[in-house]
């Protein structure tokens, strides 16, 4: 999916031949000195990872930043790790041994990492770094080689940022508060100055994401120069932030990346990083898990690059550019509008208006979708962009009631919502079935519709909300339009979580049951005492230790293992009924008669 545009290799050969003409050293000239001393001393001796991961690790109005920004001077094991960050190019870091010092003395060689580490070290000891200026272009320069990228991103509302006729009426093309994050590269040499004088830099383009790169479009080829390209929601959350904006244009300035960063997906989860660290990169857990759990592997996947190691793997969590498209807005159609037929039988289910047929917004995948959906095996193959952009990750990863080492993941809302998971006919347990409930039939947007709840701003200087939590807001207002008032929905939620979690106790204490009474005869063993009834390794439900081998689940009769499929479906959903409320007790019934046939024996 890498996008070149044909003629390159034309222009690659061209600028070679440019480049062999010239004698100028590639980067040397470009050197600018910048000067950010730091006092070793003086600084709290935090341990900085030696090999830091390369990715922009702050944040900055305006993107990605243009000129170098110390970021940590901290004690390592074999000496003093200095951090900065900033544009792609090639750096010198200096030190000074004291401050009578009169000289600066380069420290290493030029290197393109915007880390080093230094072992002969003095107590006192100030740094500074220096990197390339800035020389920023503009997108039109982009177009000879990037075509098909620029032919994208110019339809995005990025593009039309200094020209919105609010940010117009607001004043904001003339004031210098408002352009760090409304122009490429506001302030810095080569950056945008004003309208008249760079109309080519006004709005957000390619080099606020990807940083200063007319040195790049000059001489594609010089490795020093190439362009970053960043997956991480610094990037975009140096822009799309509250704390960065003037407090009297806080009330539509919604806070994407505060919201964001207190989420859920901000980061790896601890478990898979250790797992992902105690493999080697081929590890079996980076492709399996990292699709669902990692940014970098995501991004490594949707783009066809090759899978990152397990550092890398553990470094991005569900960043803004794993659900937004940074390069174009995408129509997508609203598969909840018209006719919803039932994809097993092709019955027709709900005949719902016409209205909002499609609709384009910059994200990879759409808000609604009915197909069932499960990730597994390849990849490529088995990738289906048009499935619900939560549901990209949030389905059941195509678990069976046959399985023996585990319960099915906790991801299976999407297949809840639904209804298409599960056993509810014991008799015929591999017949597919599709039992939406109104929450997957009338809410437009499904997933997003409750869990991405946006509200305008409160009041002077007061931010908007975002939606960006994904969690529930409890104060239910969301759901008013359809329950007649947030008391109404919250009291529903009370019953229902109440109900099911109730009949979760009731076919959980039934199996205990069965485990107790029928099945240590059948198995051979009193070993597993009340977790005669689970997986090899059993899920929340009955902690304590293993269930039975593998070679002992053959003895675990069917209905057994159908009944706690169906539990830890429901469980592992946790909404406790809310995504699909008769689905999920139709699930759990089926689970207790089974059980009950099996206690009758
Ligand atoms: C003369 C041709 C040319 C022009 C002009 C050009 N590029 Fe590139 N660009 C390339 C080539 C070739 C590569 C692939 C380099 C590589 O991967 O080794 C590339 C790669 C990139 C990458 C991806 C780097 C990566 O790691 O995958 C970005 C981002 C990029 N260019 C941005 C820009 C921007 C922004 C502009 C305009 C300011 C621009 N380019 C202008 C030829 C060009
Ligand atoms: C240089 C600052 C800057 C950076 C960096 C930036 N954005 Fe934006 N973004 C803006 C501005 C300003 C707008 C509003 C443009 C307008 O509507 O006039 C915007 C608009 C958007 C919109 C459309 C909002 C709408 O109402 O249609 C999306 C989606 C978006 N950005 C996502 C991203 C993502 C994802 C990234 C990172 C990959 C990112 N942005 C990086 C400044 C930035
Ligand atoms: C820290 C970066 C930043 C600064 C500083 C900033 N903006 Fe924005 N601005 C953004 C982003 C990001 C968006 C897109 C937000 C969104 O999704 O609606 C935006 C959007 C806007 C919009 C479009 C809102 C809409 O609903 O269409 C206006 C108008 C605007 N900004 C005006 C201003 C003005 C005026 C100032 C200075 C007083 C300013 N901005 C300063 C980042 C910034
Ligand atoms: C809002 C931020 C943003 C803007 C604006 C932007 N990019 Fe990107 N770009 C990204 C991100 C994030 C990635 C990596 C994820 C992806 O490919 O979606 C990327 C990837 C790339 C790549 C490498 C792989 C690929 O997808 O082709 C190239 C080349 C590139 N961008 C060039 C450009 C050019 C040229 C422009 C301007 C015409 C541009 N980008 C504008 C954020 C941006
Ligand atoms: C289909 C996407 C997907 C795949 C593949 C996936 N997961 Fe998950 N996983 C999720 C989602 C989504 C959640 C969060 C669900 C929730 O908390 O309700 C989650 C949650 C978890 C949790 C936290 C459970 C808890 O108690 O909060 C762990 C641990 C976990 N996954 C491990 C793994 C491992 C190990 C693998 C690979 C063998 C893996 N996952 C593969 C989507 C996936
Ligand atoms: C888990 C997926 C996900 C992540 C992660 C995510 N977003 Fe979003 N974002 C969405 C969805 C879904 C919407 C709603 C889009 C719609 O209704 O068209 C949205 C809406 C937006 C909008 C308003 C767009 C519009 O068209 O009105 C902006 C701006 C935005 N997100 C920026 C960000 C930024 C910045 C980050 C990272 C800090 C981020 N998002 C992270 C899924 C995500
Ligand atoms: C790229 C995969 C991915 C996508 C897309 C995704 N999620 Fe997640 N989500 C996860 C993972 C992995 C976790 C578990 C992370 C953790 O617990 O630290 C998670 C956790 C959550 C949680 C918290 C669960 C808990 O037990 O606390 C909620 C709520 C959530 N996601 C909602 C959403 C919504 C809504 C969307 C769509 C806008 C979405 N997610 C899109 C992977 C994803
Ligand atoms: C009708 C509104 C609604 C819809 C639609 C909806 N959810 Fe939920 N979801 C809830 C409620 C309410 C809860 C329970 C939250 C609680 O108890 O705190 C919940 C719980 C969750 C949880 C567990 C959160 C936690 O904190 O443990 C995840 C994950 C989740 N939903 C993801 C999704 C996904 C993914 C979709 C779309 C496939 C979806 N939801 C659709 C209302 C909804
Ligand atoms: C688009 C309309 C719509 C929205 C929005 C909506 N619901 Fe519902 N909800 C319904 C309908 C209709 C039912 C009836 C049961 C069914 O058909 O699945 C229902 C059923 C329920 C039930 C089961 C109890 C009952 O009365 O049957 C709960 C609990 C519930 N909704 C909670 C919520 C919560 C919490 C939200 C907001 C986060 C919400 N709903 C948003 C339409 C909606």
């Amino acid at each position: 999916m890498r996008a070149l545009a044909a003629p390159c290799e034309n222009c690659l050969r061209q600028h070679n031949r440019r480049l062999m003409n010239s004698n100028r050293p590639l980067w040397t000239t470009r050197m600018l000195l910048v000067t950010l001393a730091m006092a070793f001393g003086a600084v709290p001796s935090e341990s900085v990872n030696a090999q830091s991961v390369p990715h922009l690790t702050i944040l900055q109005p305006g993107g990605m930043p243009g000129s170098p920004v110390m970021t940590g001077v901290g004690r390592v094991t074999n000496g003093v790790s200095v951090t900065w960050d900033g544009p792609p190019g090639a750096y010198q870091l200096f030190q000074k041994r004291s401050l009578k010092d009169a000289s600066w003395q380069a420290v290493g060689a030029a290197s393109l990492l915007r880390q080093a580490t230094i072992t002969s070290l003095t107590s006192n000891a100030f740094f500074r770094v220096s990197g390339p200026t800035p020389q920023y272009a503009g997108a039109a320069t982009c177009a000879e080689c990037h075509a098909e990228v620029l032919n994208t991103v110019v339809h995005t509302a990025h593009f039309g940022a200094f020209s919105n006729a609010v940010f117009v009426a607001k004043g904001g093309q003339t004031n210098s508060s408002c352009l760090p994050c409304h122009t490429v590269g506001y302030h810095l040499p080569t950056g945008f100055a004003n309208q008249s004088a760079t109309p080519q830099l006004a709005g957000v383009q390619c080099e606020n994401c990807h940083g200063p790169a007319a040195n790049h479009a000059a001489n594609p080829i010089d490795p020093t120069a190439i362009p970053r390209v960043e997956v991480a929601a610094t990037l975009c959350g140096g822009c799309h932030n509250t704390q960065f904006v003037p407090a009297l244009a806080a009330s539509y300035h919604p806070p994407y990346y505060e919201e964001w960063n207190a989420s859920p997906h901000q980061s790896v989860l601890a478990e898979l990083k250790a797992d992902f660290a105690g493999s080697s990169g081929t590890s079996v857990f980076i492709p399996t898990c990292g699709r669902c759990h990692s940014g970098t592997v995501r991004e490594a996947f949707l783009e066809d690059t090759p899978l990152p190691n397990a550092q890398e793997a553990s470094a991005v969590g569900i960043a803004c550019a794993t659900c937004h498209d940074a390069h174009q807005v995408n129509v997508f159609t609203n598969v909840l509008s018209g006719v919803i037929t039932n994809p097993v039988t092709g019955g027709v289910v709900v005949s719902n208006g016409p209205v909002g047929g499609t609709y384009t917004t910059q994200l990879r995948n759409p808000l609604s979708s009915v197909l069932d959906y499960h990730v597994t095996g390849d990849f490529t193959t088995n990738y289906n962009p048009a499935i619900n952009v939560c549901a990209q990750c949030h389905n059941d990863r195509g678990p069976s009631y046959k399985d023996t080492s585990r319960p099915p993941h906790n991801s299976p809302q999407y297949n809840m919502l639904i209804g298409t998971t599960g056993v509810l006919d014991p008799n015929n347990p591999d017949v597919p079935h599709f039992q939406p409930g109104s929450h997957a039939l009338f809410i437009t947007n499904q997933c997003v519709g409750c869990h991405m709840q946006t509200a305008p701003s409160a009041g002077p200087n007061q931010p908007p909300t975002a939606g960006h939590h994904f969690q529930i807001d409890n104060n239910y207002s969301v759901c008013a339009s359809c329950h007649g008032s947030a008391a109404n929905a919250s009291n529903t939620v009370v019953f229902v979580q109440g109900l099911i979690s109730g009949q979760i106790q009731t076919v959980q204490a039934s199996l205990v049951n069965w485990a107790t009474n029928k099945a240590p005869a059948i198995l051979g063993t009193a070993d597993y005492g009340t977790r005669a009834w689970e997986y090899t390794t059993p899920g929340e439900l009955s902690p304590g230790g293993p269930g039975p081998n593998t070679a002992q689940q053959g003895l675990i009769p069917l209905n057994i293992k159908m009944a706690r499929f169906n539990l830890y479906l429901v469980f592992h959903d946790a909404s406790f009924g809310v995504h699909n409320p008769l689905y999920s007790l139709a699930l759990l019934n089926t689970a207790q008669s089974m059980v009950e046939t099996e206690l009758k024996k």
